[in-house]
């Protein structure tokens, strides 16, 4: 049987087993409304509040604070949104960072173009990093919100998360963080630990299921809805919610999070074999960061050649592997992050990412090491 090595973990993660025992009552015996006031809907709405306390309980914040949503991507919007509509009166400059995901940029991109606020979006270094610094100095009278992701899909680089947050509540600017892909991968104890006024969560990057998220908001800000209809979720967010989703999300949260479940001490020594590998190959590059960086994750690009060539020859070889977010892997855009970090046009649509994760083992890696130099040298001879 060919044998298949899934190193994309950032992308998603399969579902727990006991994660989907969780869920299953929801899709069958507990099918009520949450919002009906019989019965059924009512045994529906104690269960989602239940679910809301245990996450407030996981993130160490009120239950009221957390809002259920559909992912990653629904959160920002909400959060960048929301936040910048609210204080509009106040203030039209945002600042953002240029390495983020497009759930973010997009948002940034959209309210500069069609609703007069003008953004500033932070340069980063070679690793990927923004500067505090520059940040500081981005700040202005009339900046009303900022957003800097807290961990790079792409790279896995971390951001100085902690101080840009400070930094905006000395300045009283809100502060909001996508921090996707820390969650189930840095030790975590609580959501203040951001600074943040505002948190992306997003349930299937630990084991949870898709479609399924929250945002934290810090009370007592009240961001504008982006969605409306009913008054769920306290008037933040209109339509009935997915219960069985949140069901997962929550016993992902419980199980995955406090204790990361990608284990740092065992991927750190996987992701630096890969990168030793990676290190030896002619006009192969490592694009991150090496210390502030997320353990499970590495990126190179290789130059003279292309991503799609690239992850088409590592899934003949059984390999999966990403180009970076999911949305663009199928697309030959260059990568804004690549850019960002001073990556060469040419090879900015030239990037392999692995993320390693719960199931990955040394084997694979080292198999994955074998076959990566041979890979390399076809494509590029490919390509030339
Ligand atoms: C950093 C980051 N933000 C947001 C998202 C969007 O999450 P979703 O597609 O689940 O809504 C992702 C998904 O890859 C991500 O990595």
């Amino acid at each position: 049987m060919k044998r298949t090595i899934y190193f994309d973990y950032n992308a998603t993660t399969p579902l727990d087993p006991q994660v989907r025992a969780a869920m299953l009552p929801f899709f069958d015996e507990v099918w009520g409304n949450p919002s009906s006031i019989h019965q059924i809907g009512r045994r529906a709405r104690a269960l989602l509040d239940d679910a809301r306390d245990r996450v407030a309980a996981g993130l160490a914040c009120k239950s009221s604070e957390v809002v259920f949503t559909s992912g990653g991507t629904e959160s920002s919007n909400l959060a960048v949104f929301g936040a910048a509509r609210r204080l509009r009166n106040k203030g039209r400059h945002l600042i953002t960072s240029s390495v983020e995901h497009h759930a973010v940029l997009h948002c940034f991109d959209y309210l500069e173009r069609k609703e007069g606020f003008a953004v500033t979006r932070l340069p980063v270094d070679a690793e990927g990093r923004v500067s505090v610094e520059d940040f500081r100095h981005a700040l202005r009278p009339d900046t009303v919100l900022a957003s800097v992701m807290a961990a790079n899909n792409e790279t896995g680089t971390l951001q100085p998360v902690a101080e840009i947050g400070a930094l905006c509540r000395e300045r009283g600017v809100i502060f909001h963080t996508d921090a996707v892909q820390v969650f189930g991968k840095q030790p975590f104890a609580s959501i203040h630990e951001f600074n943040a006024d505002l948190v992306s969560i997003c349930a299937h990057k630990f084991h949870g299921p898709k479609g399924a998220g929250a945002l934290f908001i810090r009370s007592p800000l009240q961001p504008d809805p982006v969605q409306f209809g009913g008054a769920h979720e306290n008037e933040r967010r209109a339509g009935t919610e997915n219960l069985p989703a949140i069901i997962g999300f929550t016993e992902a949260l419980e199980r995955f999070i406090r204790v990361p479940v990608f284990e740092a001490a065992r991927l750190t020594p996987l992701t630096e074999r890969l990168l030793a590998t990676v290190q030896t190959l002619e006009g192969v590059h490592f694009r991150g960061a090496r210390a502030a960086r997320l353990a499970n994750t590495l990126a190179f690009t290789v130059a003279g050649t292309d991503s799609i060539a690239l992850l088409a020859a590592l899934d003949m070889e059984g390999v999966c592997a990403s180009s970076g977010s999911a949305c663009s892997a199928g697309s030959l855009e260059p990568s804004h992050v690549m850019l960002a970090m001073g990556a060469p046009k040419a090879e900015a649509n030239a990037l392999v990412r692995f993320s390693l994760g719960r199931d990955t083992t040394p084997a694979e890696v080292e198999m994955v090491a074998g076959l990566l130099p041979q890979v390399i040298r076809q494509v590029q001879r490919r390509s030339s």
